[in-house]
């Protein structure tokens, strides 16, 4: 029996699709427990390229159940959009996914309110989906649920509600034109047809599944440093892609959790705005977007790159409680002549014991770097760890030792088999 967390553990988009997609191969049920649609989960599979945003990466393998959690936020439009592309694939759906009753439903005002707050002076550089606005309404208890299509009365009732207090919002604050309310009810009774069969008492089903031995896997949404707690605030998302939200994002209890997996890029990105030390804004950043096709997976914004930061990756891993890693786009680093690791921080030339979240001081760190030598040689078509060339390995051995992380799994390209498993 295990269920396991999988967590981005930087900036996000550090390759979880792909390593959800492996590790689904041993397991029954795959959840998501946060975000939204602001996700993009790459899998390759042969020649074809899938990029989840709401359903889990598991999908893509016929005997796994895909199950999104309560602390998920739910586009319709993006959801079914999502389910009619799986079926064109000749992926089945239907039977194979569950939607907790209780996610939040993002609305059409969710997404216009996003996208008014990035032209005002607080701008984060969202991925533009509504995720931000959702998640206000659902901790000041005026969200619309999944469970509210069930019942057109009251959803009917909540929607009129809402848009009475956001129209006047958008009016009189922002000075925009409100929303139609009737065009927006008629689009949202007409979801319960398309999402009613998926709906399921989610904690229910998946304790009790775990309580007969089936195997869970959680995939985290984002990254560590996104997280709105933890993260680099208030540069993050407004969710918890720790490790911590695989509870309260599905209704599994910690006690039932075996094991945390951190997905970690061999290098560090991050998209939107917001302090990234280890960035590098030359020559060898445009190579690392180059060579590693750094552009967002649902937003297609390029993506800021910069060297491994080991001091990042030790909060992370103390944040998430990680048992072991899986090192991705090692590839990506193969034609650099030297590769350097940030292995802690100084601010005013004096070494700093803890990763400071607050972005006033994470702003103005200098990194500290050793500098190892690169390995220049294709390695991804290596199949073990033991292919790999000798600077490979010490690469590996010494940002595991600097994180303080345990390395299971190698990724040296984004193929199933571009995978191998590091027996220690
Ligand atoms: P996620 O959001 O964490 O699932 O990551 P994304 O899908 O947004 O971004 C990861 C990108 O890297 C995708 O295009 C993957 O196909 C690709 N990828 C994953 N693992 C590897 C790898 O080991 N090497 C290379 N070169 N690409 C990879
Ligand atoms: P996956 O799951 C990378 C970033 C956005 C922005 C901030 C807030 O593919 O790793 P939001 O739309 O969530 O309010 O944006 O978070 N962001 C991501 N960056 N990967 C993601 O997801 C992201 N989801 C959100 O770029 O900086
Ligand atoms: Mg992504």
């Amino acid at each position: 029996m295990s269920v396991t967390v999988l967590v981005g553990s930087q900036w996000g988009d550090e390759g979880k699709g792909k390593i959800v997609d492996i590790l689904s191969e041993n397991f029954e049920i795959v959840t998501r427990y946060q975000g939204g649609a602001n996700a993009g989960h790459t899998v390759e599979i042969g020649e074809k390229q899938y990029i989840l945003h709401l359903i889990p990466s598991g999908i893509l393998r016929e005997n796994v159940i895909c199950v999104i959690g309560n602390g998920v936020v739910i586009d319709p439009t993006a959801l079914l959009e999502e389910i009619d592309l799986l079926e064109k694939n000749d992926i089945k759906v239907n039977g194979r996914l569950f939607i907790s009753h209780n996610a939040h439903l993002i609305m059409p005002y969710h997404k216009l309110l996003d996208s008014i707050n990035e032209k005002g002076e607080n701008k984060i550089g969202t991925t533009g989906r509504g995720i931000g606005p959702c998640y206000i309404d659902k901790f000041a208890r005026k969200g619309i649920r999944i469970v509210d299509l069930l019942n057109k009365k009251v959803l009917e009732e909540k929607i009129r509600t809402n848009l009475k207090e956001k129209n006047n919002i958008l009016e009189k604050v922002y000075d925009s034109k409100g929303l139609d309310v009737e065009e927006i009810i008629e689009q949202y009774l007409a979801f319960d047809k398309a999402i009613d069969k998926y709906i399921k008492d989610v904690p229910a089903y998946l304790n009790e599944a775990i309580d007969n031995g089936k195997s869970v896997l959680l995939e985290g949404a984002q990254g560590a440093l996104l997280d709105v707690d933890h993260g680099t605030y208030p540069y993050v998302t407004s969710s918890s892609p720790t490790s911590g939200g695989a509870c309260t994002g599905t209704g599994i209890p910690p006690t039932k959790i075996n094991n945390v997996i951190g997905i970690v890029k061999a290098y560090t990105t991050r998209v939107g705005n917001g302090p990234f030390p280890t960035e590098l804004l030359d020559a060898d950043g445009e190579k690392l977007r180059k060579v590693g096709a750094e552009y967002g997976a649902t937003t297609g914004r390029p993506r800021r790159c910069g060297w491994f930061d080991a001091f990042l990756v030790r909060y992370s891993a103390m944040v998430n409680g990680i048992n072991s890693v899986a090192i991705t786009k090692l590839d990506v680093l193969s034609d650099f002549d030297e590769i350097k690791v940030c292995t802690g921080y100084k601010i005013n030339s004096k070494h700093i014991k803890s990763f400071p979240t607050d972005t006033d001081r994470l702003s103005v760190v200098e990194p500290i770097y050793e500098t190892m030598p690169g390995w220049k040689s294709d390695i991804s078509k290596c199949l073990s760890y033991n292919e790999l060339p000798k600077r490979t390995k010490d690469y590996l051995s010494f940002i595991a030792k600097k994180a303080g992380i345990k390395i299971n799994i190698v990724s040296v390209g984004p193929k199933r088999k571009q995978t191998f498993f590091v027996h220690n």
